[in-house]
């Protein structure tokens, strides 16, 4: 079997002006919540990664009609013919993001049968804040191993509060209760720019979503959604992932539609290890120049507005040739430090409890064969390799490919050296290796 891997290495400073894809995380829930329309719909800016192409066929699947004009980021779904509640399971598999079907399923047909979404997810990745509220609202869900139907007569309105701001729950019972009569209240609501990425879409389909304080979405049901045009906001991740890779070979960039106010603390800590941040004047637009001799800064992650968890690998890179040391808590998910351990195959100085992970900066990393783990895991690796020393291997290239759009294509116009090899991996990596995976 042919092992597509990753090398990069190390590269000049990064140099010169990009654009965004649009947002990955917004994209999959906007296109799931078009199963609550009939009708042609056209979203703009859709950036062709693995899991946009793994939503487009759940659709399809379904019965949808789509055309992804993939050159021009545009992609048409027409919902009018959709007729099925039952996902295939080998999609459903694909990726976790599949369980945000649910929602709309239920709000169209009163029936949902899907298989349990990617990895483990009773279990470690639970959706039971999901499953839990769909039952609040009148939903009768039926659990039989790997598989998960859900039935009602009618979803009913109420105050449905979350213990955890989850931005899959959020959606996905936010999307159940456009079109549910009566007043719907979800308390302790996820309000990342993706979630109202997804409330602007729902209002331009005719939906009635008021987001009041404290962190509560209030939505008065209504009978039926229109079709709807829409541009996905750009993707503040891939922003972050752009900045790091600047900020760590010492180089200078503008990103020319980053929008600064998503992605708030996310500068503040660039801008304490000593990078200089512009902003555009518009709120548009986004030019970092790296120090030099860049401080190595502590950050804890948690739920928007603080340090975005998607974050956290690629910039625990940057504090690896940091001075100083740095405190990284993970709190968001218990088991996201998997990349420590491929950190510091690369000569990282990094010592891991529990959560945390206490990074002594060094003055240079190593290149190193590595595993990604996870798509941030992949993107945390990538950019240590274009500032270490010699050629950095890394194969679990699914991943990376899941979640961004040829990012390697464009920090390679702006300096990067890093290649895509369609060929046999080296033999040095066992098949155990291999084998761990993390569905994100
Ligand atoms: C989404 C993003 C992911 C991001 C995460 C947090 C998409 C496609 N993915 O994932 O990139 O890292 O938000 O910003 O948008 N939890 C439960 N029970 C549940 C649901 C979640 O215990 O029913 C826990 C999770 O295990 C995790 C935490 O809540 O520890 C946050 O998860 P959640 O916000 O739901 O993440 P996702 O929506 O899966």
């Amino acid at each position: 079997m042919v092992t597509p891997y990753i090398i990069v290495e190390q590269s000049q400073p990064l140099k010169g002006q990009v654009s965004l894809n649009g947002a990955k995380n917004a994209v999959l829930v906007i296109i799931a919540s078009l199963i609550l329309t009939r009708g042609k719909s056209v979203l703009h800016n859709v950036p062709k990664s693995d899991d946009v192409l793994h939503m487009i066929s759940l659709l399809k699947s379904l019965g949808a009609s789509v055309f992804f004009f993939e050159e021009e980021h545009i992609l048409q779904v027409d919902t009018t013919q959709l007729s099925s509640w039952n996902v295939n399971a080998e999609v459903m598999k694909k990726m976790r993001a599949s369980i945000l079907v649910m929602g709309p399923l239920l709000a169209r047909f009163g029936k949902a049968d899907i298989a349990a979404p990617g990895g483990c997810v009773i279990g470690s990745r639970p959706i039971d804040f999901h499953l839990k509220n769909f039952k609040k609202m009148g939903a009768t869900v039926f659990e039989n191993g790997d598989y998960l139907s859900a039935v009602t007569t009618g979803l009913r309105a109420g105050r449905y509060v979350l213990e955890y701001p989850s931005v899959g729950a959020t959606e996905n019972i936010l999307m159940s209760a456009v079109l549910t009569p009566g007043q719907t209240y979800i308390v302790n609501a996820a309000l990342e720019p993706e979630v109202m990425d997804l409330i602007d879409v729902l209002r331009k389909m005719g939906a009635n979503i008021q987001v009041l304080a404290p962190a509560t979405l209030c939505i008065s049901g209504v009978s039926q959604l229109q079709s709807v045009e829409h541009t996905i906001i750009p993707d503040r991740l891939e922003a972050g992932s752009l900045l790091i890779a600047a900020a760590i070979t010492k180089g200078e960039i503008e990103i020319t539609n980053a929008i600064a106010e998503h992605m708030d603390v996310f500068l503040l800590k660039l801008e304490e290890m000593g990078h200089s941040i512009r902003l555009n004047a518009n709120g548009q637009g986004i030019y970092l120049k790296a120090s030099q001799n860049p401080r190595a800064v502590s950050f804890k992650t948690s739920p928007y507005p603080g340090f975005p968890t998607d974050l956290q690998a690629p910039m625990m890179a940057a504090q690896c040739i940091a001075e100083g040391i740095s405190v990284i808590e993970e709190t968001v998910f218990e088991n996201r430090l998997v990349h420590v351990r491929e950190l510091q195959k690369m000569g990282a100085q990094i010592k891991q409890e529990g959560t945390k992970a206490i990074v002594t900066g060094v003055e240079h990393l190593y290149g190193a064969q590595v595993i990604a783990t996870d798509i941030r895991a992949s993107c945390s690796l990538v950019l240590a390799g274009l500032c270490a020393k010699g050629t950095t291997r890394m194969t679990g290239i699914h991943h990376w490919t899941r979640g961004y759009d040829h990012l390697e294509k464009k920090l390679g116009f702006l300096g990067g050296n890093i290649t895509i090899v369609n060929q046999e991996m080296p033999l040095s990596l066992t098949v155990n290796e291999l084998g761990r995976e993390n569905i994100l």
